[in-house]
């Protein structure tokens, strides 16, 4: 096997948005410290997901309301995203909003994250919409690289599920051909959202500007 060098962890995209309202400091300073992981640990054991980039974070908490049987990390570095999913956690029209017992949100790079899992700890990951970098001389920044690509394979559980989309013609033809060049998954492409997969903000705006998705399935070997 070839060995990968992995590229640097550094982000380049925005991590701070516009000026935070009053609630969104709320939010911040007080919700967030009830979800975050790793400082507060799931309710029950049971399998763990894991959400890279959630953005506004409606499919990941589609997807932890949908499915009270796994425990879910969502991460993400985007300020007002991670505001986005807090509000959702707890409107502003209830009093005392109890926190999921299977959703918890790492506000940080997912990268070291997922080297920091366990073996086989994961049984799926969601990699949606990712920022493409479409310059090739950025193409070590995009989250689907060979290096990554091994990572996420040590970090699944055999029969685990990898899914990734996005509407870059760039990043698609990347990841056809970075999938194609490995065998740690068995891959599966659509250019239909697959049923199950909830919808995310930025697949909407990328239909709406007549952008052509493309989801792929990966099933760990
Ligand atoms: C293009 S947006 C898509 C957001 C969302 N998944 C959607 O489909 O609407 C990509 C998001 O990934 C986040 N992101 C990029 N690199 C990340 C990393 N290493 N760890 C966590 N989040 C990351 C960005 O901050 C950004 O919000």
């Amino acid at each position: 096997m070839t060995l990968v060098k992995a590229p640097p962890d550094r982000l380049y995209g925005r991590v701070k948005g516009k000026k935070l309202r009053p609630r969104q400091e709320w939010l911040l300073a007080e919700f967030l410290p009830r979800v975050a992981w790793p400082e507060n640990q799931f309710a029950i054991a049971q399998e763990l997901w894991l959400e890279v980039g959630f953005g506004g974070g409606e499919h990941a908490h589609a997807l932890a309301e949908a499915n009270p049987g796994i425990n879910l990390i969502a991460a993400e570095v985007f300020e007002t995203g991670i505001c986005s999913l807090l509000s959702r956690l707890a409107p502003e029209d209830v009093a005392d909003p109890v926190p999921p017992a299977n959703l918890r949100l790492f506000t940080d790079d997912a990268r070291p994250l997922l080297r920091a899992l366990p073996d086989a700890a994961l049984a799926k990951l969601f990699l949606m919409f990712p920022d493409p970098w479409p310059k090739a001389r950025h193409a070590k920044r995009r989250f689907v690289h060979p290096a990554l690509i091994a990572e996420a394979a040590r970090a699944l559980r055999p029969g685990g599920e990898w899914r990734i989309a996005s509407d870059d013609p760039t990043y698609q033809a990347w990841t056809d051909e970075t999938l194609a060049a490995q065998t740690h998954f068995a891959v599966t492409r659509s250019t239909e959202r697959p049923a199950g997969w909830p919808p995310t903000r930025y697949e909407a705006k990328a239909i709406k500007a007549g952008r052509q998705p493309v989801y792929w399935s990966l099933v760990r070997r």
